[in-house]
């Protein structure tokens, strides 16, 4: 295997070059032309996403969508979405379309409160160092207040900072947890700098704390960082409608009544099950995602603590619920979301901050709101094609498309095979076999 040193210093084309050489099979010079075409013909922007990664080639390109009809709290949105996978675009907007004729989507936003920790070990007497914690809380408020000013000029800013003893877990182990409010940010960088300077007033002011002697004097930062578990920064989102306006399914047989309390069931089977809860959480995740990358948001920090979350009582469930009660069909969803529309990238990408305009310039809390009400519209329509006509019907027509490119189907072709397919299950080998028999 071929190492290299100062690969970041190389030019783009020696990049290329040397991946080519090494690393691919085609001809250098089409491998070359490829990753050119597809950067950005204004060098300007071409430039910018450089500048946002690493070791950058050229650009990923990824679909961006939008999905209409959103109605939230009274208020019609048109969602952007940025998403791979074909037919999530449609069940969203076929989600949001179903509801808006019922009175739309309903969101409040909960809590925004982030934390984050300063984990460190200490050798000694716990209660010396609660003691020390509470003559020193000033000092270290103080010393991160060139920090925090901006922050609370926005309404923001530091909330709280408490000692934890975790000694029964990690020998020697404690937590400073402290709790931040970052507004229209995510504020990532913010409280990482906070929680470094916390760590390094904890350090000091331990080695000339007259009460500490010998090793006492001596905390040892693990590590400072922000948790991306932020379970009190909280949005839900619901919609209720009485049962018989529902509609009937008449491809499942199903009247409203019957589909309210089959939709529940199916919801209440990812409430236990761990491996349908799994696949019901990645279907709201499917339309937050989309959304989260849209508005050049960070989607892993959004997934890892919405499954934290969907486990927080010890099993993993499902994020969303059921009830029906006094001929009320309700369906929700609450979700742990730690999105920014400031900062980061979300006015850095061009595209994200068209996908703010478009959504009227949102702050973080109208902006969770959305994406909770997105993550319900798509569970929605999974979860009620999945108690009607199962997945695959829509789900295969959307990916035929993408089976013909493969297969590089004419626009003709594509054309005729649509139509044939209209009453037809699609299946890999089905598309195959019918492009062999019209090719001759
Ligand atoms: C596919 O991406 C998502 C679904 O599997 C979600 C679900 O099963 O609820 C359709």
């Amino acid at each position: 295997m071929s190492t290299i040193k100062g690969f970041s210093k190389l030019s783009r084309t020696d990049k290329i070059a040397w991946l080519a050489k090494h690393f691919l099979t085609s001809n250098p010079l089409d491998i070359a032309r490829e990753f050119a075409s597809f950067m950005h013909t204004n060098s300007e922007t071409q430039r910018l996403f450089d500048g946002i990664s690493e070791n950058t080639l050229t650009n990923f390109y990824m679909p961006y969508g939008v999905a209409p009809n959103f109605v939230i709290n009274g208020r019609t949105y048109v969602v952007p979405m940025v998403i791979e996978e074909s037919s999530v675009v449609a069940a969203a907007a076929s989600g949001a379309k179903f509801w808006s004729e019922r009175g739309g989507f309903h969101a409040e936003v909960v809590s925004t409160t982030k934390v984050g920790h300063v984990h460190f070990q200490w050798r000694g007497d716990s209660d010396k160092l609660f003691t020390f914690f509470s003559d020193i809380k000033d000092i270290l408020i103080l010393e991160v207040s060139h920090l925090t000013q901006n922050m609370e000029a926005r309404g923001g800013g530091l909330k709280n900072i408490e000692l934890i003893d975790c000694t029964h877990l990690e020998p020697e182990y404690y937590q400073l947890k402290a709790t931040f409010e970052t507004c229209d940010a995510m504020g990532a960088n913010f409280i990482n700098s906070v929680l470094e300077e916390f760590a390094r007033t904890l350090e000091e002011e331990a080695k000339v704390y007259p009460e500490f002697s010998g090793a006492e004097k001596k905390i040892e930062v693990v590590m400072s960082i922000l948790s991306n578990y932020t379970p009190e920064s909280v949005v839900k989102a619901w919609v209720e409608c009485p049962v018989e306006e529902l509609g009937s399914f008449p491809e499942a047989d199903l009247d409203a009544q019957a589909f309210a309390k089959k939709f529940r069931t199916a919801v209440n089977i990812a409430n236990v099950d761990v491996s349908r809860a799994t696949t019901h959480n990645k279907g709201i995740f499917n339309g937050v995602d989309a959304v989260v990358l849209a508005t050049g948001n960070d989607f892993r920090a959004i997934e890892a603590c919405g499954h934290a979350y969907a486990a927080r009582d010890g099993q993993y469930r499902s994020l969303s619920k059921v009830s029906i009660i006094d001929g009320i069909f309700r369906f929700e969803i609450e979700l742990p979301l730690a999105v920014g529309t400031v900062g980061g990238l979300t006015r850095l990408h061009p595209l994200s901050k068209r996908s703010l305009e478009m959504l009227g310039n949102p702050g973080a809390k109208e902006l969770m709101k959305i994406m909770a009400s997105v993550g319900l519209a798509q569970n929605f329509a999974a979860v009620k094609a999945l108690v009607t006509s199962g997945i695959q019907k829509g789900h295969m027509k959307m990916h035929l498309t993408n089976i013909l490119r493969h297969f590089n189907a004419t626009d003709l072709e594509i054309e005729n095979a649509l139509q044939y397919f209209a009453d037809k299950t699609v299946s890999f080998s089905g598309v195959r076999e019918y492009l062999v028999k019209v090719r001759g």
